[in-house]
């Protein structure tokens, strides 16, 4: 019995992995990566329409499946998209950069829990805030359904920027 305490007591002190108590979490259940800002860069693109400049990062799963072109991508990959809104720079106005931070969105690969929606899990946290986007979990929908033109490639637009 007295074995039994002195385990259980242990185990009570193993460090357990959860998220942050802060990170903001999507209408659908994913939660904000907030480890993203490590991930790796696979291309910038800019947005015409919005004025926005975005940078596409994939955590160490994706990152490796997008060198080695594995599509589809396996479980466990993730991409995110940051966007900024654009000024020109003060001292070189032709030189255009990011100004204020506009949002922050996620796929999240898991082909069995996904499958209604290409096997990717969709999540958004927009301004300085991170405020959840969408007011249920349809608003995936919104997401799937721009994604679809490039279903053939894994629902993703985004690839290799070019490099020597
Ligand atoms: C109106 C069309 C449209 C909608 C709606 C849309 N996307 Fe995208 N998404 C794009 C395009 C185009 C790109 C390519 C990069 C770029 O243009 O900035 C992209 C890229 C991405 C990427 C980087 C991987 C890739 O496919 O290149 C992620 C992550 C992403 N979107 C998440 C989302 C999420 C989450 C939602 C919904 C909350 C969403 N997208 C809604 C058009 C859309």
């Amino acid at each position: 019995m007295k074995r039994a305490i002195v385990a259980f007591l242990a185990l009570l002190c193993v460090p357990v992995a959860l998220p942050a108590a802060s990170a903001p979490v999507a209408p659908n259940g994913i939660a904000l990566f907030e480890d993203y800002q490590t991930w790796q860069v696979i291309a910038p693109s800019y947005r015409e329409d919005k004025k926005q400049i975005r940078v596409i990062l994939g955590n160490p799963i994706a990152y490796q499946a997008m060198r080695a072109k594995v599509l589809p991508m396996p479980d466990g990959a993730v991409l995110a998209k940051i966007a900024w809104t654009t000024k020109k720079h003060p001292k070189f106005p032709v030189a255009t950069e990011p100004d204020a931070f506009a949002q922050v969105e996620f796929m999240v690969k898991d082909a069995a829990k996904y499958k209604a929606t290409g096997g990717w899990g969709f999540a958004r946290f927009v301004g300085n805030d991170l405020k959840p986007y969408g007011k249920d979990a349809g608003f995936v929908q919104e997401c799937f359904g721009c994604h679809t033109p490039v279903k053939g490639n894994d629902y993703l637009f985004t690839s290799f920027a070019p490099l020597p």
